[in-house]
């Protein structure tokens, strides 16, 4: 079931019946730590300290005896790694929809992604995705008319901007995002112009540490967090699509 950025009222209605009604439970340490009080009265284990094959016979060993969740970091449809359990628990597998870490980003920028008249495509993408041909290309993706998403970034934040201005072609604006939900949450804003001297020294993305817990560290960037939509594009959208329509 997917989990949410962090706080634990990110968490959907049918995520939380769900985890009401499991006995055991899979989870990272931040969720052992933010869902405490829903955790009360379940085992509960850290997925990431076994083998896929030791995975799969927890599950199954308990499965007989009462419900088993697997707590997933924010959406089950960006960067999850667990495709491969469902496939093998197949129908007895239920997938619950979270609230991914770039939902979670463009609430708190308060910004639209694809906004009208400015980007058309979001995409979500990250230096480090498992792709046959290595390491993914930014500059590729990070194109005018799109917002970049990066999850997982690895580059550091000298080299990623460099990335993002080799595609973007100029000094768009770009936000940085902490932890978000969590206790920790901090939110940089910037251009790639101005980013680094904003982060100064730190390395948000812990490239250099040797914490056993992932960083939470997002990067959108591109001209919508820049922009805001003209209103005439709600009246074009009224005038063409819902009034022709009768939509309600
Ligand atoms: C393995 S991916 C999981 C992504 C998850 N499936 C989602 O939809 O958000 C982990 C990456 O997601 C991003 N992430 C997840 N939770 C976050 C949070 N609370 N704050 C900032 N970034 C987060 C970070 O880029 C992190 O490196």
């Amino acid at each position: 079931m997917a989990a949410g950025p962090g706080d634990p009222g990110l968490l959907t209605l049918a995520g939380h019946a769900a985890l009401a009604q499991s006995r055991f439970v899979l989870a990272p340490a931040t969720f052992r730590r933010s869902f405490a009080a829903l955790l009360e009265g379940k085992e509960v284990e850290s997925p990431f300290q076994m083998a896929h094959a030791s995975v799969v016979a927890w599950v199954e060993e308990r499965l007989p005896r009462g419900g088993v969740t697997f707590l997933l970091p924010g959406d089950f449809g960006s960067f999850s790694p667990f495709q491969s359990f469902v496939a093998h628990f197949g129908d007895r597998a239920r997938v619950v929809p979270g609230v991914g870490a770039h939902a979670a980003a463009a609430a708190v920028l308060k910004k639209t992604f694809d906004l009208a008249g400015v980007a058309h495509a979001t995409v979500l993408t990250s230096p480090r995705a498992f792709t046959a041909e290595g390491r993914v290309r930014l500059a590729r993706y990070a194109q005018p008319g799109h917002t970049l998403v990066v999850y997982m970034n690895d580059l550091p934040l000298p080299r990623l901007v460099e990335e993002l201005r080799e595609g973007f072609g100029r000094d768009v604006p770009i936000a940085l995002l902490e932890e978000l939900s969590c206790p920790g949450e901090r939110v940089t804003c910037g251009t790639l112009g101005t980013i680094c001297d904003l982060v100064g020294d730190r390395d948000p993305f812990g490239i250099d540490s040797s914490n056993p817990e992932p960083t939470l560290a997002l990067v959108v960037a591109g001209e919508a967090l820049g922009a805001d939509e003209d209103p005439s594009w709600w009246d074009r959208r009224y005038e063409k699509l819902w009034k022709p329509r009768g939509v309600r």
